[in-house]
């Protein structure tokens, strides 16, 4: 079993999308029972919220249904997930902060967009304060991003080789 963890500010907009991405995907190839999927915010400004109307609207449009509920990052995180994917360096920074917490700590922390062929590391944009482009924006950068990690994971041929 893998467990993986994407974490954003908010938990309503970017780690949701990434979140609702990856589980489609493990279904289209059979894969959910191998993994344990979740999402993060590193705030707790939308604690016990649905996703952003904004970010559900466009993910409905392009097939996608997303149901989740904003939750804070906490550092029991550290020894629930193999795996935590941050969508920006803000956000990596602060979950770096928690990190000394457990000696028996199993999760590697990697960037969401080390796994975007186009931009290796770099930030996925954060959609809050903008237009709907950037909504369809992260949606594109999320659905190729999450793809090549799938196949990073399942050690098929990816951008490492
Ligand atoms: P997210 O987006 O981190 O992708 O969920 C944001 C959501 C809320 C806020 C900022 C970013 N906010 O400032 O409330």
């Amino acid at each position: 079993m893998t467990r993986v963890l994407f974490v954003c500010l908010g938990n309503i907009c970017r780690s949701p999308l990434a979140e609702g991405l990856f589980m489609e995907k493990l279904k289209r190839g059979g894969l959910e029972t191998k993994y344990i999927v979740d999402s993060a915010g590193t705030s707790n400004l939308h604690e016990g919220e649905l996703a952003d109307l904004r970010t559900r609207e466009n993910a409905r449009k392009n097939g996608i249904e997303l149901l989740t509920r904003s939750r804070p990052f906490s550092k029991q995180d550290f020894v629930a997930f193999d795996l935590i994917l941050t969508m920006d360096r803000s956000n990596y920074a602060n979950v770096m902060k928690w990190e000394p917490a457990f000696v028996n700590q199993v999760a590697q922390v990697k960037m969401m967009r080390d796994f975007d062929l186009r931009s290796p590391g770099a930030d996925v944009p954060d959609p809050y304060f903008g237009g709907d482009q950037g909504f369809q924006n992260v949606f594109d950068i999320l659905d190729q991003s999450t793809e090549e990690l799938l196949k990073y994971l399942e050690g098929r041929p990816n951008k490492y080789g």
